[in-house]
């Protein structure tokens, strides 16, 4: 069985120790993040990760919706079983399925974009009151953040569209924002696509990365980061000096500790693992990962269910069991 203690040695980022380098990654899972059988969901699987990210949540929902109160239960039922806990913040408003149209870049009046930096800047700043140790805009896979960085889907012609350097304006404000929200101790991470086939590639994406670090980012979140091998996206991004995450297909014992072993990266999500099994970090810390409920892409009730509008939930896990 391989050697899986590599997962297991504890990472300091600024003030805070992560205890081990499993990363629960965002995921929306439809119960309603405040509610108690969402604050059970996140209780579950914060079990055995080093750090909890809490599925993407509109900041117009964090700033007008939640209670500082309701947020702490959250925070509290992530910390109560080590993991430090970070929340994964959306630029604009949705519910799934995702029915209505969308903002794009170019749909985007001066105003709005004010209104949105501000809402970061609230919504973190909140976060921050409630006990998360983190904030995450999203501004990965074709989302609207992403849509600014791509010059595929970025049609402006004003400051925030055209060349490399306008593309990357707007994901340097909404950091910026945030961190003015969130104050300089906490994490700020950020997630980021790193290639979109036709429109950007890696060395761009990197570029894009360093002014984010510039501009306040402690940790990047590459996803998907493997194409060829496991992490093979998320490894030129170390060379910026902030720990990076790598999420895809991670949830093999052998893919994670190839990606942490090669340096591919410093943290791993496993996301549709977790959902399969919330004991994944225990049984593989307990040499028993012949015991993981294993997730197998059949993206039925996870995916499937989203798409629905139902609570996400897996055909393998039956629940319950202990390592
Ligand atoms: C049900 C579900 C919901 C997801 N929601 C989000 C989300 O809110 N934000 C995000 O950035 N990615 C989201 N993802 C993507 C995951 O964070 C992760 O990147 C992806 O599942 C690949 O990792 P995996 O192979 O370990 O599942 C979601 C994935 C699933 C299965």
């Amino acid at each position: 069985m391989v050697d899986a203690s590599p997962l297991f040695q504890p990472l300091k980022i600024k003030g805070f120790t992560v205890r081990n380098r499993i990363v629960l990654p965002p995921m929306v899972e439809l119960r309603g993040i405040t509610s108690d059988a969402g604050i059970e969901w996140y209780r579950e699987r914060s079990a055995g990760v080093g750090l909890t990210i809490v599925e993407a949540t509109p900041t117009v929902r964090v700033v007008d919706e939640f209670s500082v109160e309701g947020l702490r239960r959250l925070t509290d039922a992530i910390h109560a079983g080590g993991a430090l806990a970070a929340i994964q913040l959306f630029p604009i408003p949705f519910s799934w399925p995702m029915k209505d149209p969308v903002p794009t870049p170019a749909d985007m009046d001066n105003a709005s974009v004010e209104l949105m930096l501000e809402r970061y800047r609230l919504a973190a700043a909140k976060c921050a009151q409630a006990g998360f140790d983190g904030v995450e805009p999203h501004g990965a896979h074709g989302y609207l953040l992403n849509q600014f960085f791509s010059p595929k889907q970025n049609t402006r012609t004003d400051w925030y569209g055209g060349s490399l350097e306008k593309r990357m304006r707007m994901g340097m404000e909404v950091v910026r924002a945030a961190r003015r929200g969130l104050g300089r101790d906490k994490l700020l991470l950020y997630r980021h696509t790193p290639v979109e086939d036709g429109a950007y590639g890696i060395e761009d994406s990197l570029l894009f990365a360093a002014k984010l670090v510039e501009a306040g980012v402690d940790v990047l979140d590459i996803s998907p980061a493997s194409a060829e091998a496991p992490g093979d996206r998320s490894e030129p991004f170390r060379k910026l000096g902030v720990p990076v995450i790598a999420v895809n297909h991670m949830d093999l014992v052998e893919r994670t500790v190839e990606a942490m072993e090669k340096g591919r990266a410093d943290l791993i999500a496993v996301g549709r693992g977790m959902i399969a099994d919330p004991q994944w970090p225990q049984k593989v810390q307990a040499g028993k990962s012949d015991e993981i409920v294993k997730c197998v892409l059949c993206n039925k009730k996870c995916f499937g269910h989203l798409k629905k509008g139902l609570a996400v939930e897996c055909t393998q896990w039956q629940g319950g069991g202990s390592v």
